[in-house]
């Protein structure tokens, strides 16, 4: 017996790995986050699985669910929103599955970030404006930042900014980024990227409050950088005709002859 814990993707059905499909079809048990996790992932499911929604259940309450199906020998898909590396609560579940010495295994997702990301048609590292980008968020009532998590002191890289969870705040973190980034730094705030009715609103550090509409809520990602206006940067040297490299060496010395 496993627990599977399976990254269902940012929303969309088919954002959902190969191998994540696969688990969720053998899994007699799937427990679900219900509040994100797309209804059209559960569609994989076998058609006789138990399916928990978890939204309203405690930790202790989860726990349980998973060591009853582990008495019985069946495995579990544990599902939640986008990659299980941020912000999944996977981490006191991991925790507790191995005080309990139950097996589990980790499977990868689309996280949000990179579905806003396609969904905008950018790069977020483009050379000579960014080469980083901070997945961050701002404080909630479940977690605190930590002192130093500041976006006052991400801001002060340059890098670009994926803020989670604060669309509520957008007037706070529009005032403590524009003093590093400027009013005219490009924003885009992406709500439900990759749903059906997904929205973006595009707008810089001093536009985007006015840009919005009561109608984003929860589910948005405010992206801020100058990479996002996707223009003004240089290209890649990776492909410069005279780049000499392991793949396509360049002159009469390459630097990897071997290669040839
Ligand atoms: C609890 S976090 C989950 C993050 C998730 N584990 C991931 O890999 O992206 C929820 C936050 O992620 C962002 N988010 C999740 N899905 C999203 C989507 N489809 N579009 C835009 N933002 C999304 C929002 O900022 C939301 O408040």
């Amino acid at each position: 017996m496993t627990v599977h814990f399976i990254g269902a993707g940012p929303g969309a059905p088919d954002l959902l790995t190969l191998r994540g499909r696969d688990l969720i079809a053998s899994a007699p048990v799937c427990l679900y986050a219900g509040s994100l996790v797309p209804p059209g992932v559960l569609d994989h499911c076998p058609p006789d699985a138990r399916i928990v929604n978890t939204a309203p259940l405690s930790l202790d309450e989860i726990i349980a669910e998973i060591a009853a199906a582990h008495d019985a020998g069946l495995d579990v898909a544990r599902l939640h929103s986008g990659d299980l590396s941020v912000w999944s609560a996977m981490g006191e579940q991991l925790r507790r599955l191995r005080a309990l010495n139950i097996p589990y295994d980790v499977t990868p997702g689309v996280p949000a970030f990179a579905a806003a990301a396609a969904t905008l048609e950018t790069e977020l590292t483009l050379p000579g404006l960014a080469q980083s980008v901070v997945l961050t968020r701002t404080s909630g009532r479940a977690s605190q930042m930590p002192p130093g998590e500041t976006l006052a002191n991400f801001a002060a890289t340059g890098a670009t900014l994926a803020i989670h969870l604060s669309i509520h705040v957008l007037a706070r973190v529009v005032q403590e980024l524009a003093p590093h980034y400027g009013p005219a730094c490009p924003v885009a705030v992406v709500w439900r990227a990759s749903w059906p009715d997904e929205r973006v609103l595009r707008g810089t550090l001093g536009t985007i409050e006015a840009a919005m509409d009561g109608a984003i809520s929860r589910t948005a990602l405010i992206l801020v950088g100058p990479a996002l206006a996707g223009e003004g940067f240089d290209e890649s040297r990776l492909y410069a005709g005279d780049y000499d490299r392991r793949y396509r060496p360049v002159g009469p010395s390459p630097r990897f002859p071997e290669a040839q």
